[in-house]
């Protein structure tokens, strides 16, 4: 049973410490948020376990970090300056502004009940586009409007992995096929953001560019298309919460020739169905499109010439003796809406004998911010403390460990569950006469004795 609603993660956040409103105590800065001590342990274990698949596990992907302020040209030459916009009107009546294509995902400000052109009151102006990426200036100038100094933050990783190709090319010595996996901040001034951390002007990108060559691209693509579904639901995301969505020629972006998107289920509340869905990733064919348009060389037919580039991005293959432009097989997902989605999907009510209701987040061990509490059962019996004290430090190096004292051994355990720890560790007075403990396991809430000279053995296989 996933949880029924956005909201009931909104609460459970600010609740536990997973994510809180940024700038809180001045008011909040719209759709901007903070990840607490749980929430950034969560997004970490998010990208480790994304680069371990990857960069370690797989033989053909390198990893980069690249700059989030880049020459403007890279801007310019990639279409983002012209085209990275979205349609956006006025209302003349309640004074809002929103976005052409997402009218029936906000509200009229007048009027909440109804979308925006849906009553008779409001007055929308002809769509103008609006360019997304937030703009700055770079070194001492004398004013922000300097066109000479201007400079943006990055939209998309992705960009800094085209114009890197060469450099690693080169450095690694590959051969395509190989990838260039980047993880990092993309900033894109949304018009309208919103429903938590699913739309936000500041987000994390996981992106890898896969570069093929252009015959293989389509059977690439549908292979990428399909591990991701895998690795998604590696997550303990289930499958019945994800389905691909195809992207009409209408959809596509300016250099996609196929786009497949993974949905999942942000909005179960929702009585349409086809309302449920959104968008968790994308996975793109986008052609020999960045390569060309960052290459020095002009393109045959004479358009897209680049006289700034230094370098020509094409590749030599020296098995065929042949030289081509590589087609790029793009997954790109963000950080955050996969946070969203695992905790959605992890989240469960179960009621105990009491008859309360008590949230468990099913995270898998892999995602679980902390692995193991340890909780002595008597706080003030001094050699029950050391003992779970001392566990606590020799399980940290291998599992992340939290020593808890701060209530009832049923209100830690719960508060344990709520927050997806796998298994509580409790010190009690047998303890000090059998050098044994009690592991409490978070989904069955069954408890097993084990031997403390066996513990951390027990939990690593556990928790593999
Ligand atoms: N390089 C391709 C690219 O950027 P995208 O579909 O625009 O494609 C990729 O972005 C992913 O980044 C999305 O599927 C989504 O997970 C995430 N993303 C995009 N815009 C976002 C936003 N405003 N807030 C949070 N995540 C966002």
């Amino acid at each position: 049973m996933p949880a029924p609603n956005i909201e009931t993660i909104v609460s459970l956040s600010k609740r536990r410490g997973f994510v809180y409103p940024a700038s809180d105590i001045y008011g909040g800065l719209g759709s901007s948020w903070d990840y607490g001590p749980l929430g950034v342990e969560l997004a970490n274990n998010i990208k480790k376990s994304w680069w371990n698949w990857l960069v370690y596990e797989r033989d053909d992907i390198e990893g980069l970090d690249s700059s989030i302020i880049q020459n403007r040209l890279t801007w310019k030459y990639s279409g983002h300056e012209t085209t990275f916009s979205d349609p956006l009107v006025d209302c003349r009546a309640c004074q809002g502004r929103f976005r052409l294509d997402k009218l029936q995902d906000v509200q009229c400000l007048n009027h909440p009940a109804v979308h925006p052109g849906d009553d008779k009151e409001c007055d929308l102006t002809e769509p103008r586009e609006f360019n997304l990426m937030f703009r700055t200036t770079v070194g001492a100038v004398s004013s922000d409007e300097d066109e000479s100094a201007l400079a943006y933050l990055r939209p998309e990783t992705a960009q800094g992995i085209f114009i890197n190709f060469a450099n690693v090319l080169n450095t690694s010595r590959r051969k395509v096929p190989f990838g260039i996996a980047q993880i990092g901040k993309a900033f894109r001034n949304e018009v309208t953001p919103g429903n938590f951390i699913f739309r936000t002007r500041e987000f994390e990108q996981m992106e890898m560019e896969y570069f093929v060559r252009p015959e293989d691209a389509p059977r690439i693509h549908q292979e990428w298309i399909d591990g991701f579904q895998e690795w998604i639901q590696s997550l303990g995301i289930s499958a019945g919460n994800l389905k691909l969505y195809e992207q009409s020629k209408e959809e596509l972006a300016h250099y996609a020739e196929r786009t497949v998107d993974i949905m999942y289920r942000y909005f179960p509340e929702r009585e349409d169905e086809d309302k449920q869905w959104d968008e968790l990733m994308g996975i793109a064919n986008r052609t020999d499109y960045d390569l060309r348009v960052h290459s020095k060389k002009p393109e045959e037919n004479g358009k897209r010439i680049n006289p700034d580039s230094t370098e020509d991005l094409s590749y030599f293959d020296p098995q065929t003796n042949e030289r081509f432009y590589p087609y790029v097989i793009e997954p790109a997902i963000g950080v955050n809406r996969t946070l969203l989605a695992v905790m959605m999907d992890a989240y469960t009510e179960k009621t105990n004998e009491k008859g309360e209701t008590r949230v468990i987040l099913k995270l898998t061990p892999e995602l679980a911010p902390i692995k193991v509490a340890v909780l002595p059962l008597a706080k003030n019996k001094p050699e029950i403390v050391d003992m779970a004290k001392k566990l606590k430090h020799d399980l940290q190096p291998s599992m992340r460990t939290v020593y808890d004292d701060t209530g009832g051994i049923g209100k830690l355990y719960a508060r344990q569950d709520e927050i997806g720890t796998p298994f509580c560790v409790t010190v009690d007075h047998e303890s000090l006469e059998d050098n044994a403990v009690t592991v409490r396991d978070r989904d069955t809430w069954e408890q097993e004795r084990v031997s403390v000279d066996a513990l951390k053995e027990y939990l690593a296989k556990r928790l593999a």
